[in-house]
């Protein structure tokens, strides 16, 4: 496996289409779950610069901090609190434009204006979600809902 991340030019699917071959490459073969994780988010923050990149999972019936990348963040969160509670709870993809019209939203750190959280499901119960923030509005669309779901469904598969 290389060990230095190729980001691609151009637009933001084409990142991802470049993002997303590197991280079948890393997990594909890796059985440590948490290793994984690691690798994984340090290869969405370094691509697209996002403010806060990680995980949480969900252990003895909250979400509990994962491996991440950015800046210190809350340790553990409760099911259907805030926007990872919310995607735990709805078992959906959470895109919030602005995270100061989410109700309950959790603010780990006040520059946080945008969000997306992907939950992971394994045999039909969320074991985790993928978390993303952005310093900016509006990051999030269909585009990285789509992509960040492949991203999880190729972790889980691992
Ligand atoms: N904002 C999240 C909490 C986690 S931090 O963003 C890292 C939420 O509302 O669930």
């Amino acid at each position: 496996m290389s060990e230095s991340l190729l980001i691609a030019e151009g637009t933001k699917t084409e990142k991802y289409e470049t993002l997303l071959l590197q991280i079948e490459s890393v997990v594909s073969g890796e059985g440590d779950a948490i290793a994984n994780m690691a690798n994984v988010a340090s290869m969405i923050h370094e691509t697209f610069g996002f403010w806060w990149t990680g995980f949480y999972r969900v252990i003895d019936g909250e979400l509990v901090l994962g491996p991440f990348q950015g800046p210190l963040a809350c340790t553990r969160i409760k099911k259907g609190r805030g926007v990872c509670g919310t995607a735990w709870h709805e078992e959906k993809t959470q895109v919030v434009p602005d995270v100061e019209l989410f109700p309950g939203h959790i603010a780990c750190s006040s520059a946080s204006r945008s969000e997306i959280v992907v939950p992971m499901i394994e045999d039909g119960e969320v074991v985790g979600v993928l978390d993303i923030d952005s310093a900016e509005l509006n990051t999030f669309d269909e585009v990285d809902k789509e992509n960040l779901e492949k991203v999880v469904e190729i972790l889980l598969k691992g």
